[in-house]
């Protein structure tokens, strides 16, 4: 997977691969530390006993880095355009087998961050990414208590398509919840 690209440019964003440093893993831990409640009411891995110190983030930039060389996973930093500032991360998931072409986009940012726009952009260029990789059906699943998500994937484009019911497990609070689930397909792009 070396032929495609590491990273991608957008007017108020950019993209790029997650660094696998121990720079960056200080960087994002930091910026998880301080998200904590932000984060974690919609994402298990913000959990403490998960995502307990910079060496877990450093493992999870090593664990991307396989997954993105096996075509299975490819997950990127969101820096604010014309600097090193962090603001969240996107990914793109594959799922099934790679003949497949159908695949997952998940998402956050940090607080401060938010209300610009960012995400939106983030994902038109990971839309992008996938559409050259020939991807034919992208999907975004969020909780249904979850508005700003929601609105994102509604001001990108997506379709409603449903309630999965019960189709995540939140491990936090030991209760299953419902999810909405959003799609784009190729020819949407
Ligand atoms: C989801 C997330 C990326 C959205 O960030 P963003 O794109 O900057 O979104 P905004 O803050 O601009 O909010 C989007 C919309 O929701 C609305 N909104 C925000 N909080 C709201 C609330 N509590 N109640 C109702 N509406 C709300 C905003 O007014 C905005 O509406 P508009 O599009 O009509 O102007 C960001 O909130 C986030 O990272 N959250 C934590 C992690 C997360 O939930 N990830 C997604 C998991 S599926």
């Amino acid at each position: 997977m070396s032929d495609i690209p590491t990273k991608l440019e957008g007017a108020k964003i950019y993209i790029q691969k997650l660094p696998v440093t121990f720079e960056f893993a200080h960087q994002l831990f930091g910026i998880v530390e301080n998200n904590r409640n932000h984060i974690l009411p919609w994402l298990d891995w913000a959990l403490p006993e998960m995502t307990a110190k910079a060496e877990d983030e450093y493992n999870f930039a090593l664990f991307a880095d396989e997954d993105w060389a096996a075509g299975k996973r490819f997950e990127f930093a969101i820096f604010k355009q014309g600097t090193k500032e962090l603001l969240g991360g996107i990914c793109l998931i594959r799922y099934g087998n790679k003949r497949d072409k159908k695949g997952e986009i998940g998402y956050w940012l940090k607080k401060e961050a938010t209300g610009n726009g960012y995400m939106q952009e983030a994902i038109s260029l990971i839309e992008k990414f996938a559409y050259d990789l020939g991807y034919e059906r992208l999907v975004i699943r969020n909780d249904v208590d979850n508005i700003p998500s929601k609105r994102v994937a509604e001001k990108s484009g997506y379709t409603f398509e449903g309630i999965e019911r019960h189709g995540h497990y939140d491990r936090k609070n030991d209760k299953f919840v419902d999810i909405n689930v959003f799609s784009k397909l190729r020819d949407e792009i």
